[in-house]
C-alpha cells in the first residue's frame, strides 16, 4: 500500500468534510452585495439597507459565506405579487390590515427585507418546510411557518393559507429562495446564531445598564419605540401592547440574546458581549407585553404546558390582549 497517498487522500477528504460540514470557506470575504429591491415603506426597513455582514457569524476570525438572494423583481405578474408581499413584509398593519395586531413588521425581526444573514433570513427559511416543529407538535407547512409568526410575533390573527396575504408573503418567499437547495435546512445564515450560555446568569439588573447605554437612543428610555409624524413606528417597540406577546420566539431568552447579538444595535451587529446580548435580552423580556394567545386561563398550567426555563412567563407582567 502507498502510505502517502492514502494520507494525503484522507487528508483531503478530511479538509473536505470540514468545508462540507461549516459551510466555511477560509479567507473568503462574504461576497453578499448591499441589497436593492423594490422600494419600501418603512423608514425602519431603509436604515437597515446594506447593512455589513453580520460579525457575530464569523467565527475564529473565518468569514462565512451565504446565499445569494436574487437583486431584481421581474416585470410581470409574478413580480407584481413579490412586490406585494414585500409590502406586507415591511409594512405589516397597513398591507396585511385585520392580522396584524401590533406596531411591528416583518422586516423588524427579519432584517433587510428578510435577507438577511443570522436575522432568519427568507431564502433559508423557504427551502426548509414542511417541518416538525416543537411548538405545535406536529409537521408544519410553510403558510402555517408564516401563520405562527401572525399570531405571536405579530399578536394578530392568522391569515388563511389560501388570502391574498398568504399568496403574496409565500410568493415574496420564494422569489428570494431562487436557487437555494430545497430541502437544505442548515444553509449558513438561517435562523438567529445560537450564543453558549453565558458565563454568569443573565441578569435584567445589569441587563437594565446595557439597555440605557445601547438601546435607548432608538427605541426609547421606555422600550416603547418611536413614532415618525405619519404615526409609524421608525424605532420598534421591544414591549408593551404594540409589541410581541408572549407566545412569541422572540420572548425566549435564549432566541432574543441571539438576534439581538447579531443584529442590534442595528448596523453595529457583533459589537455587544455575548454577556451583554443575554443580560440584556433578559431586561427586554422581563417587560409587560400582551398574553400568550395560548393561554388556557390559568397562568401555572399555561406556563408548564408552553414554556420553559428560557423565559419569564408568569414571573413578569402581562398585558391584556386586544380584543377583535
Ligand atoms: C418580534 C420579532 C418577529 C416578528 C415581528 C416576526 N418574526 Fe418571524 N420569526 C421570529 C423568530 C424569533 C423566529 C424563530 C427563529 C429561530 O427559530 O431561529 C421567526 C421565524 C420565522 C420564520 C421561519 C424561519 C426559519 O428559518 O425556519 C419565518 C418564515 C418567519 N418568521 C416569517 C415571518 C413573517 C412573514 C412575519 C410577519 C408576518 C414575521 N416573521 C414576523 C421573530 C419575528
Ligand atoms: C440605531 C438605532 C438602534 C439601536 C441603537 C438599537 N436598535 Fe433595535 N432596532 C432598530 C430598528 C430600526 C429595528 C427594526 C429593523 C428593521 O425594521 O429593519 C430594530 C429592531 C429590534 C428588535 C426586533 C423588533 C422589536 O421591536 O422587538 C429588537 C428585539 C431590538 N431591536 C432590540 C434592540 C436592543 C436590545 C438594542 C440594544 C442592545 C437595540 N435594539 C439597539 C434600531 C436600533
Amino acid at each position: 500500500m502507498n502510505y502517502p497517498r492514502a494520507i494525503s487522500a484522507l487528508a483531503l477528504l478530511g479538509s473536505a468534510l470540514i468545508l462540507a460540514g461549516c459551510q466555511e470557506k477560509p479567507g473568503e470575504e462574504q461576497a453578499r452585495p448591499a441589497a436593492q429591491t423594490a422600494a419600501t415603506q418603512s423608514p425602519a426597513g431603509e436604515l437597515a439597507r446594506g447593512l455589513p455582514p453580520t460579525p457575530a457569524a464569523q467565527s475564529g476570525g473565518k468569514a462565512l459565506t451565504y446565499f445569494n438572494p436574487p437583486e431584481k423583481i421581474p416585470d410581470n405578474e409574478f413580480g407584481k405579487l413579490v412586490r406585494q408581499g414585500e409590502l406586507i413584509f415591511t409594512d405589516t398593519p397597513t398591507y396585511a390590515k385585520g392580522f396584524a395586531g401590533n406596531g411591528l413588521n416583518c422586516a423588524n425581526c427579519h432584517i433587510d427585507h428578510g435577507r438577511q444573514p443570522n436575522s432568519a433570513p427568507l431564502w433559508a427559511a423557504y427551502v426548509s418546510y414542511p417541518a416538525f416543529r416543537k411548538k405545535t407538535g406536529e409537521v408544519n407547512s410553510f403558510e402555517e411557518r408564516l401563520q405562527g409568526c401572525f399570531m405571536y410575533s405579530m399578536n394578530g390573527k392568522a391569515p388563511p393559507a389560501d388570502s391574498e396575504v398568504m399568496k403574496a408573503l409565500v410568493t415574496y418567499a420564494y422569489w428570494m429562495a431562487e436557487g437555494a437547495p430545497v430541502g437544505d435546512t442548515k444553509m449558513a445564515g438561517r435562523g438567529y446564531p445560537e450564543l453558549d450560555k453565558p458565563a454568569q446568569e443573565p441578569s435584567a439588573e445589569r441587563g437594565a445598564k446595557v439597555f440605557a447605554a445601547n438601546c435607548a437612543v432608538c427605541h426609547g428610555a421606555n422600550g416603547l419605540g418611536q413614532k415618525a409624524s405619519n404615526g409609524k413606528y421608525v424605532f420598534p417597540p421591544l414591549w408593551g401592547p404594540d409589541s410581541f406577546n408572549w407566545g412569541a420566539g422572540m420572548h425566549r431568552i435564549n432566541t432574543a440574546a441571539g438576534f439581538i447579538k447579531a443584529n442590534m444595535p442595528l448596523g453595529k451587529g457583533g459589537s455587544l458581549s455575548d454577556q451583554d446580548a443575554w443580560d440584556v435580552a433578559a431586561y427586554m423580556n422581563s417587560q409587560p407585553r400582551p398574553q400568550d394567545p395560548r393561554f388556557t386561563g390559568n397562568l401555572a398550567e399555561t406556563d408548564k404546558k408552553y414554556h420553559d426555563e428560557n423565559c419569564y412567563y408568569g414571573e413578569a407582567p402581562i398585558l391584556p390582549r386586544k380584543k377583535g
